[in-house]
């Protein structure tokens, strides 16, 4: 078995020959590399230039040795050509016109791929340079977690307007929502289509809603994307942070690997998921910053809760831009070594 199949079995739970491992923002400002072609070009400039995007997205796969490769783009590239104007700054993205009424929500347009073809370009010429050394990953957000850049205006601590809507006027709210996931069905669809081998949908703020809330509100609907997807479907990874309390329910929305951040321990959570579901995680990004010594005996208590199948590493969210690169790398060679002990016991 090679770095070519790992990551893909490890997604319907086969045996694996090490554990697979890649990173969440794998291609981002902690990288030199990166911030060597960030020093030329704005971050939306980056996302709409196929051939930037392929470079970027290659710099982790060759300095790492990860075991598959992530699309660069940003979950909010689709929102903007629904017709959502975006302002990447510093501090994170900011949406200057928020979607809070129903003429606002009536004005998106359910995205046409062919509107975002710089996307499916880079998935075909990533998948051309990587000739089968690592498997894709296309990406989307969950419809819940635009709904809330889009109703927020940006990032948000209290999510106050988004429940406000919810709250106040659930049937506009489940029109945003049907209006994203129908758009992001076609979005994933296409990328597949294009080449990609899995995809990835971030909720990454599904942890912000009630149980009851996340029923209602973000678990039909992602749903609706995973089932647009063309059959045979490729593996679909569900993501979300502090969601130790809806672990089942993002199962439940028919993703085949679940992913897990470091708040709850991986064991737990996959004995909550049941035998038979592949999770991805879960260490916390600033273990990154611990000596290697600790950062080792951290990355081998993930791996022996996990287990040796249906588990692909991961961190418990994006890497953090102050990170040394030697410690992902150490990371990544920690794990396959000791992935590698695991799987032959
Ligand atoms: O994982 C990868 O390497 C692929 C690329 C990727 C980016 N964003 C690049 C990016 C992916 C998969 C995303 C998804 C994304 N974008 C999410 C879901 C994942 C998560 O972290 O929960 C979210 C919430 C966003 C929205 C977003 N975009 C935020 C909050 C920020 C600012 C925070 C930050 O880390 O800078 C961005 C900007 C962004 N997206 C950067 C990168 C590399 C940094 C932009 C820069 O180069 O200045």
């Amino acid at each position: 078995m090679s770095r070519a199949d790992r990551f893909l079995r490890a997604c319907r739970g086969l045996p694996v020959d090490t554990t697979p491992v890649w990173i969440m923002r794998q291609a981002g400002r902690y990288l030199p590399e990166y911030q060597a072609v960030r020093s030329r070009v704005g971050f939306l400039e980056l996302c709409k230039r196929p051939d930037l995007a392929t470079e970027v997205t290659l710099q982790p796969v060759d300095r790492l040795g990860v075991d598959a490769a992530i699309l660069f783009s940003d979950i909010l590239i689709p929102v903007e050509a629904m017709g959502a104007p975006v302002i990447m700054g510093d501090a994170g993205p900011s949406l200057p016109e928020p979607v809070r009424d129903e003429s606002a929500i009536d004005r998106l347009r359910v995205l046409e791929p062919e509107s975002v073809g710089f996307v499916l370009d880079a998935v075909r010429m990533i998948r051309a340079a990587l000739s089968d050394q690592v498997p894709l990953i296309g990406f989307s957000g969950a419809p819940f977690t635009l709904a809330s850049y889009l109703v927020e205006g940006g990032g948000s601590k209290s999510f106050i307007e988004i429940k406000r809507l919810m709250f106040q006027r659930p049937e506009l709210a489940h029109r945003l929502l049907d209006k994203l996931a129908k758009s992001m069905g076609r979005y994933l669809a296409a990328q597949v289509g294009a080449g990609a081998q899995v995809v990835q949908i971030f909720d990454s703020w599904a942890g912000v809603l009630a149980p009851e809330d996340y029923e209602t509100f973000a678990l039909p609907y992602t749903r609706q994307v995973i089932e647009a997807l063309p059959a045979p479907r490729v593996p679909v990874i569900i993501f979300g942070t502090e969601t130790a309390g809806l672990l089942e329910r993002l199962r439940d929305t028919g993703a085949d690997v679940v992913g897990v951040d470091w708040r709850i321990e991986i064991d737990v959570a996959r004995a909550r998921l049941g035998p038979g579901v592949p999770v991805q995680g879960n260490l916390d990004p600033c273990a990154l910053f611990l000596p290697r010594e600790h950062l080792a005996r951290r990355v081998e208590d993930v791996l022996r809760r996990a287990g040796p199948s249906g588990h692909i590493f991961n961190l418990g969210h994006g890497i953090l831009p102050p990170t040394p690169v030697d410690s992902a790398i150490a990371m990544v060679d920690i794990v396959h070594e000791r992935g590698r002990a695991r799987a032959s016991q």
